[in-house]
C-alpha cells in the first residue's frame, strides 16, 4: 500500500468543484462563498476497489443477459412512472429537495408498500426509529417486512445491509452519514461523495436498489445533492411551494427512462396522496373571466397538463419597470415583451410585469410562449380571454407562431376538460384528428392570435 498523506483541499459545497486554494466565487456554478476546506487522504484511494474484489472481465454485448432487468413496481404509480416504469435492480437513485418538502414521507410510503412482500431496510440517520414508527402510524401503514436502522456510521450500515440482505435500501439522508476513512465532517463534499460511492458499489455488486435522500442546502457548509448528480443512475427532485399542498417529483437524470416525466402529489394529514388528474386540480381555483388569466396545455413527459398562467401588467410608478416571473424563465418573459412591443405594437416598456404559473408548477417548454403572450396582452388590454379557450404555440422573434410537439395529446386533454376552442400554430393544425367538441383555430402570427382572442374572432 502506498504511503498515506493528508493534504487540504477546498471544495464548493454547491457543485463539488475542487481547488487547491480558497476562492470567493465558484468558477463552475458561480455560487459565492461556497468553498470549504477539507482534508483528504491521498496515497491509497479510498474509492478504489477492495483487494478482495475480483477485477472486472471484458464481455461481449450479445452474451450479457438482460433478463435481470425486471422492474419492481412500488405501488405508488406516480413514483413508478417518474422512475421510468418501476425500480430497476441495482439502481442508485438520489432524491433531492428542500428540507421539509416531504422526501422522507415519500420514501417511507414507498418502502412501506414494498415491505408488504419484500424485505426493505430504511436507514434513518436523522430521525430516531420511534419517530419513524410514529410517522408510519400516522400514514397508516404497517408493512410486515420493513426494517429500520437508526445509524450514521457508514461501515456499520454496510455491515447491517450485508447481514440482513434486504431487497430495497433507503438512506435518509446522505448528508448525515459518514465514513471513518475520511477525516472531514459529515456533510462535507468528500464525505458525501465517498459514502455515496461506497453505497453505489454495494448496489451494483449485489443488485440492491438503493435510494438516497439529499437535502438542497442554502448554507454553504453542507454539500448539496448536485455534487452527486454525475455518479448516480437517477436524480429526482421533489419540488413544491411550502405554501401549497402540491408537490412535484421531477426526474432530471434517468439512466432507465425519460427525464421528462413528473409525478404530482398532494401533502395531506395522512401523508402524500397521488394526484392522478393534475389538470383538474390546477384549474380548480382559476379566476375565470378575469383579465390576465390564460389556460395552456403543457406537456410533462408523456402527460399533457392544463395549467393556468397569470399575468399582471401595471404602470410602473418609478423609472425602472420590474419584471417578475414565478414558474417561468425570466428571459422568456423579456423576449415575449419585446415581441409584443415590436411586432404587435403594445407599449409595455414603462410597465411592471408579473407572471405566475398557478399551483406552484414550473414550466420550461416553448409551447407556453403563446400563452404567456396572451396573458400579458390580456392584462394590458384589460380584456378577458374566453374562458373555454386553450392556447399553445412557440413564439419566434419575428412574431411568428411555430409548431410544437404532440399537439394531439394536448388537444384531447383540453377537450376532456370541457374546453371548446384551441388556438394553435397553423403548421400543427394539419392532419390532426381532434375531438368534435373542440374547435381548432390555427394562427400564423402573434398578431393573428391576439385578434382572435380579443376582437371576438
Ligand atoms: P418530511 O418527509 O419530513 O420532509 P423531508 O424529509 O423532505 O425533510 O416532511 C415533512 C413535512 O411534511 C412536515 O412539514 C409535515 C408534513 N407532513 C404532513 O403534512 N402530513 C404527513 O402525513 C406527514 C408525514 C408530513
Ligand atoms: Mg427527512
Amino acid at each position: 500500500m502506498a504511503q498515506r498523506k493528508t493534504k487540504s483541499i477546498f471544495s464548493c459545497s454547491n457543485c463539488g468543484y475542487q481547488s487547491p486554494k480558497w476562492m470567493g466565487k465558484c468558477p463552475d456554478c458561480q455560487q459565492w462563498n461556497s468553498f470549504i476546506e477539507e482534508t483528504v487522504t491521498t496515497g491509497r484511494t479510498t474509492t478504489g476497489r477492495m483487494a478482495t474484489e475480483p477485477a472486472a472481465q471484458v464481455q461481449r454485448l450479445q452474451e450479457i443477459s438482460s433478463s435481470t432487468e425486471k422492474r419492481q413496481q412500488c405501488g405508488i404509480s406516480e413514483l413508478d412512472r417518474v422512475l421510468g416504469g418501476g425500480i430497476v435492480p441495482g439502481s442508485f437513485t438520489l432524491i433531492g429537495g428542500d428540507p421539509g418538502i416531504g422526501k422522507s414521507t415519500l420514501l417511507l410510503q414507498a418502502v412501506a408498500q414494498l415491505g408488504q412482500k419484500k424485505k426493505a431496510l430504511y436507514v434513518t440517520a436523522e430521525e430516531s426509529c420511534l419517530q419513524v414508527k410514529l410517522r408510519a402510524e400516522r400514514l397508516n401503514v404497517e408493512p410486515q417486512q420493513l426494517y429500520l436502522l437508526a445509524e450514521t456510521a457508514l461501515e456499520s450500515i454496510l455491515d447491517k445491509v450485508r447481514n440482513l440482505s434486504p431487497d430495497f435500501l433507503v438512506i435518509d439522508s446522505i448528508q448525515t452519514i459518514f465514513t471513518a476513512q475520511i477525516e472531514s465532517a459529515p456533510g462535507s463534499v468528500s464525505q458525501v461523495r465517498e459514502c455515496a460511492g461506497q453505497l453505489m458499489r454495494l448496489a451494483k455488486q449485489t443488485g440492491l436498489p438503493t435510494f438516497i435522500v439529499g437535502h438542497v442546502t442554502k448554507d454553504g457548509s453542507i454539500a448539496g445533492p448536485r455534487v452527486l448528480e454525475h455518479m448516480v443512475d437517477t436524480v429526482l427532485y421533489f419540488e413544491g411551494d411550502p405554501g401549497h399542498p402540491y408537490r412535484i417529483l421531477r426526474a432530471v437524470k434517468n439512466r432507465f427512462g425519460s427525464t421528462n416525466e413528473i409525478g404530482v402529489f398532494e401533502m395531506s394529514d395522512i401523508g402524500l396522496r397521488e394526484v392522478k388528474n393534475p389538470s383538474e386540480i390546477f384549474l380548480a381555483e382559476r379566476a375565470e373571466d378575469s383579465p390576465g388569466s390564460v389556460v395552456i396545455t403543457s406537456l410533462e413527459g408523456s402527460r399533457p397538463i392544463l395549467v393556468e398562467l397569470q399575468a399582471l401588467v401595471s404602470s410602473a410608478p418609478y423609472g425602472t419597470a420590474r419584471r417578475t416571473a414565478m414558474g417561468i424563465d425570466h428571459n422568456r418573459i423579456s423576449l415575449l415583451v419585446a415581441v409584443l412591443e415590436k411586432k404587435v405594437g403594445m407599449s409595455l416598456l414603462s410597465h411592471d410585469i408579473f407572471v405566475n404559473v398557478a399551483g406552484g408548477v414550473k414550466i420550461d417548454e416553448p409551447a407556453a410562449d403563446l400563452g404567456i403572450l396572451a396573458a400579458l396582452a390580456s392584462s394590458h388590454l384589460n380584456k378577458t380571454v374566453p374562458r373555454r379557450t386553450v392556447v399553445f404555440g412557440e413564439v419566434g422573434l419575428a412574431g411568428e407562431i411555430r409548431a410544437i410537439s404532440q399537439p394531439e395529446l394536448r388537444i384531447v386533454e383540453a377537450a376532456r376538460l370541457g374546453f371548446d376552442r384551441c388556438i394553435l400554430p397553423a403548421s400543427n393544425s394539419k392532419n390532426i384528428e381532434a375531438p368534435a367538441s373542440i374547435k381548432l383555430l390555427p394562427v400564423r402570427t402573434a398578431q393573428e392570435a391576439l385578434e382572435l382572442l380579443f376582437d371576438g374572432g
